[in-house]
């Protein structure tokens, strides 16, 4: 379980976020929603440590993140996966290639283990085969695979993607979301996405923690979202619903 408290960060003295608090729990999909520029991304790069939060605290599994000892720190990062937001793969690696990467940078496997662990992860999200392909000659939903088989492969507890839906159609999307819930519930991982995605909000989630002007505004399960009077809730709701209806249907 990975708890934090309090978390609040500025930049240039504008605040950013203002003293979030939350708890995602193991085998579980926390969401993390909220309009544009309300601080989802930097709340996530605060967790997994890209950030330096001006004040808060962070534990993974009762492990102090902040002002924990290095050896600690690189611990809980070894135990990290991460898809970030556009998927991010490195364009002049092959997908064997940037799967290895974690592997090579994390761990000391002779090279046959890592080379197991990708062909296994890559088969996991329906990638057998592609190993040699660079990623221009793949479609946008099977780089996210990708993402997602070098995000697991170091058998990560916690697993953070941002906006792992974006830039795809709706139903490509669905298939990034279950694959996403299907190996948070298979190998019990605290899975955390951000997203400001309509079909994801109402198809996965297990926790919703709802982020307004840098402020938890409302956290709970996804099924109460939609009888839940907080204005600002309401109001991001309705605008996805409008977004998700202008959104392409492949
Ligand atoms: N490294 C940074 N330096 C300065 N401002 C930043 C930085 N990262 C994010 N911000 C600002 O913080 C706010 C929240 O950004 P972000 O967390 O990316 O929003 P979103 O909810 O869309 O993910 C935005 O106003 C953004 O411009
Ligand atoms: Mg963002």
């Amino acid at each position: 379980m990975i708890e934090f408290q309090h978390i609040s960060k500025a930049f240039d003295g504008k605040k950013v976020l203002d003293g979030v608090s939350g708890k995602f729990e193991q085998g579980k999909v926390n969401l993390i929603i909220g309009e544009s520029g309300t601080g989802k991304s930097v709340l996530i790069k605060c967790i997994v440590g890209l950030i330096r939060p001006d004040q808060g605290s962070i534990a993974f599994d009762g492990r102090d993140f902040l002002n924990g000892s290095k050896d600690r720190t690189v611990g809980v990062r070894k135990e990290i996966g991460m898809l970030f937001q556009g998927g991010a793969l490195f364009d002049s690696k092959n997908v064997e290639e940037n799967v290895l990467f974690p592997l090579d940078m994390l761990t000391d496997m002779p090279q046959d283990a890592k080379l197991d662990r990708v062909n296994f992860c890559l088969q996991r999200v329906g990638l057998s085969n592609a190993n040699k392909k660079m990623p221009n000659e793949l479609s946008g939903g099977m780089q996210k695979r990708v993402g997602v088989a070098r995000a697991i492969v170091n058998n990560s507890k916690y697993l953070f993607c941002d906006e792992p839906t974006s830039g795809l159609d709706a139903k490509t999307g669905l298939l990034i979301d279950e694959l996403i819930q299907e190996l948070t519930y298979e190998y019990d991982i605290a899975t955390i996405v951000v997203t400001h995605d309509m079909d994801s909000i109402v198809s996965i989630g297990d926790y919703i923690l709802f982020l307004h002007q840098g402020r938890k505004t409302w956290e709970g399960a996804s099924a109460d979202i939609f009888h839940v009077d907080v204005e600002a809730l309401k109001d991001f709701l309705f605008a996805s619903k409008l977004m998700r209806m202008a959104k392409p249907q492949a």
